[in-house]
């Protein structure tokens, strides 16, 4: 299979490039800069769709960059980046004389309301509520194809939880301040925690762009990207420091993350949602890390 991947040089990229080509899939990265198995989403839009089975968009400006500010310049980046590259990719993809047979689209968990007792499922009826959710709400709007191309391209969207890995995302930023002894719950501590491992991540990618066995509905089919134990903030913290032995003494108060981080992004963090993969174990998807002690026993072991 060939698979083209929108912003597939980053955390999760990486991780689902090596599964692909430990498969033996050929993989080509959409990217700002140009380089060896890349294209730049300038070539996209100019030269029109390369040849490709399965097409995949992971671009977006980081939420949680530390070096960023949270004003109106960062979070019209964090749109534009999302948007303008789904669409940029969905519109080739409906251009294409030959369009590929999956388009899957990553997304996130923050399109549900934070609670600490609703469970949502991918079923689950849902309306922008906030920054973040009216962010995923038109990224996932960017990604829909037109009738007559989606009746020969399966459509997905994965919505993903903090994705934990050794190389990326939230533990790069986290594990210095727990090996210090300084880490500590974040706000009540109470709020669920909708967390996946970057393998299980790519593992349900890769199984979302194999082709369909009947003719794709119309309409994307959704996945919740989060691994099937329900868990909360302390328990992740209290977790993580036992793996590390080191004490997790020093809670964070939400006031303070929302000094920090800008209280509309705070909310990942602080607040949660109870997310259950539902459709994600009805399609068979075995998870390699579905409890925190395996999954951070592989991430801090290795
Ligand atoms: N990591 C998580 O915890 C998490 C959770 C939920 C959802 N997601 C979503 O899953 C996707 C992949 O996550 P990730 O952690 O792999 O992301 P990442 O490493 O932060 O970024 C992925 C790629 O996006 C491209 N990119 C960054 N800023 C951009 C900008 N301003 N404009 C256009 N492209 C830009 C970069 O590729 P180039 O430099 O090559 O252009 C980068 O390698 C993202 O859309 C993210 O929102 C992630």
């Amino acid at each position: 299979m060939r698979v083209l991947i929108g912003g597939g040089s980053g955390f999760v990229g990486r991780e689902l490039t090596r599964l692909l080509r430990d498969k033996g899939h050929e993989v080509t990265v959409i990217s700002r800069q140009p380089g060896p198995g890349k294209i730049t989403w300038g070539e996209l839009e100019s030269r029109g769709l390369p040849p490709c089975d399965g097409a995949v968009n992971l671009a977006g400006e980081n939420l949680m960059n530390p070096l960023r500010w949270w004003n109106e310049s960062y979070k019209k980046d964090l749109f534009s980046s999302r948007i303008d590259t789904t669409k940029a990719l969905s519109q080739a993809i409906a251009a294409s004389q030959s369009p590929p047979h999956s388009w899957v689209l990553v997304s996130g968990v923050a399109c549900y309301k934070p609670s600490l007792t609703a469970e949502y499922t991918e079923d689950s009826e849902w309306t922008p509520f906030d920054f973040l959710s009216q962010l995923v709400k038109e990224w996932e709007e960017a990604a829909l194809l037109p009738e007559n191309v989606a009746n020969n391209t399966k459509q997905v969207v994965i919505r993903s939880g903090v994705v934990l890995g050794r190389d990326g995302g939230a533990m790069k930023q986290m594990l210095l301040p727990f090996w210090l002894g300084l880490g500590g719950t974040l706000g009540s501590g109470t709020q669920p925690f909708p967390w996946i491992h970057v393998s299980d991540l790519a593992g349900i990618i890769a199984g979302s762009l194999e082709p369909p066995a009947d003719p794709p509905s119309t309409s994307p089919q959704v996945y919740n990207g989060v691994a099937p134990a329900l868990n909360t903030n302390y328990e992740f913290t209290k977790e993580l420091g036992r793996i590390l032995r080191r004490p997790t003494i020093f809670p964070v108060p939400g006031f303070v993350m929302s000094a920090l981080m800008g209280s509309e992004r705070a909310t990942v963090l602080t607040e949660g949602q109870k997310v259950v993969p539902n459709r994600t174990l009805e399609s068979g998807f075995q998870y390699k890390y579905p409890d925190l002690t395996s999954a951070l026993k592989q991430i801090v072991e290795n």
